[in-house]
């Protein structure tokens, strides 16, 4: 495609606006021109600020010939009809992770993205798309360091209101579970959670800090922390040890002040920081992909493949039990 990519996008919320920012005041190749929301009048508002046209049904902004592309940023229960809706009319889809609340739900998007015969959709795992992650996986791959035997990971937020036990696994584990899936190139086969002595700044029920484990084809032990009241910043750690040395994600580059006899390095207060640059690669990468005709990003079937590790560590925090993750063979459609 020689021309700029239009894009349509669905659910104009938090993150949906940080899309349509980045897309149209940084990026190359592409312009968010249109937008569907729930909430129309909001809708109306974001349009006005980026000059996009307004559609009332998402389904006929999909449907519009004017658009070539589409972004489903909607709550998680509402992103299969959008992301079937572009499958449909033979559209490439990027849509926030997750694909789907309920992995039946992933499994059917990908039989829709099979019968079309094309990969059209694209998970929004940002975590691959992270400079640190892609080291991390060159030195994997290099062979120099032997095997991977151990991982270990955390993910903790200053805090997060309105947390109950049952969302760490699901909204923010869920990026471990894809990253690391795709970092050491295996499947999972069982998942448990624990949880530790509970800090005193957990609201109501919750039970934070959480560790949930998860064990791979080949025995690699992974323990991944969720500390969602930390309250120091946002920091994400990730320590891949192998039979000939430990690879370290590296922490962003803040520079470090020295002042009343101590060092200090800036850290990062929440996820868009620090996550900022892989947003904008996975961006720009599935802009130039889909201008190029080949999406090749994280696919329904790796959206489909978390959901289901997820729903299996969810299983086990709530029986308190270790939990098989029964993973089925990989569709030829989906081998790369
Ligand atoms: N990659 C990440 O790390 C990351 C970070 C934040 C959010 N997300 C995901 O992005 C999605 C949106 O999150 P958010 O924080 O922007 O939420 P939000 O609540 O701010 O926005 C969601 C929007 O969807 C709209 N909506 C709800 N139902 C709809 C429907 N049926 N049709 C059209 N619009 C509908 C709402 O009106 C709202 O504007 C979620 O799936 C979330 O998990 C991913």
């Amino acid at each position: 495609m020689e021309k700029n990519l239009n894009i349509g996008i669905v659910g104009t919320g938090a993150i949906g606006r940080t899309h349509i920012e980045r897309i149209n005041r940084k990026l190359q190749g592409a312009k968010v021109t249109a937008c569907a929301d729930a909430n129309l009048d909001f809708c109306r508002s974001v349009a006005e600020k980026y000059g996009l046209k307004v559609y009332e049904n998402g389904e006929d902004m999909i449907a519009d010939d004017k658009i070539n592309a589409v972004i489903v940023t909607t709550l998680d229960a509402f992103h299969e009809e959008y992301v079937l809706a572009a499958i449909k009319a033979g559209k490439f889809v990027f849509c926030e992770k997750p694909l789907a609340p309920e992995a039946q739900a992933c499994r059917r998007i990908a039989e829709a993205e099979i019968a079309a015969r094309r990969q059209l959709v694209q998970v929004g795992f940002m975590r691959r798309y992270d400079p640190g992650y892609r080291q991390l996986k060159a030195l994997i791959e290099s062979g120099e360091y032997g095997s991977p035997l151990m991982l270990h990971c955390a993910h903790r937020n200053p805090d997060a209101p309105g947390f109950t036990t049952d969302m760490p696994v699901e909204n923010s584990m869920i990026h471990e579970i894809d990253v690391l899936r795709w970092l050491i190139g295996e499947n999972y086969i069982s998942a448990e959670v624990v949880f530790p002595k509970t800090t005193k700044y957990a609201q109501g029920a919750l039970k934070d800090p959480q560790i949930m484990y998860l064990t791979t084809e080949s025995g690699i032990r992974i323990d991944v922390e969720s500390f969602v009241n930390c309250r120091y910043g946002y920091d994400i750690k990730c320590e891949v040890v192998c039979e000939e040395g430990s690879l370290n994600l590296p922490e962003p580059a803040n520079a470090m002040v020295r002042s009343k006899a101590s060092r200090m390095t800036p850290i990062c207060r929440d996820w868009s920081e620090r996550f900022i640059e892989a947003y904008n690669v996975e961006f720009q990468e599935w802009i130039n992909s889909c201008r190029a005709g080949v999406v090749n990003g994280p696919s329904a079937w790796d959206g489909y493949l978390g959901q289901v590790a997820a729903k299996a560590a969810s299983k086990a925090r709530d029986t308190q039990t270790r939990i098989a993750i029964k993973t089925e063979p990989t569709p030829d459609f989906y081998k790369k």
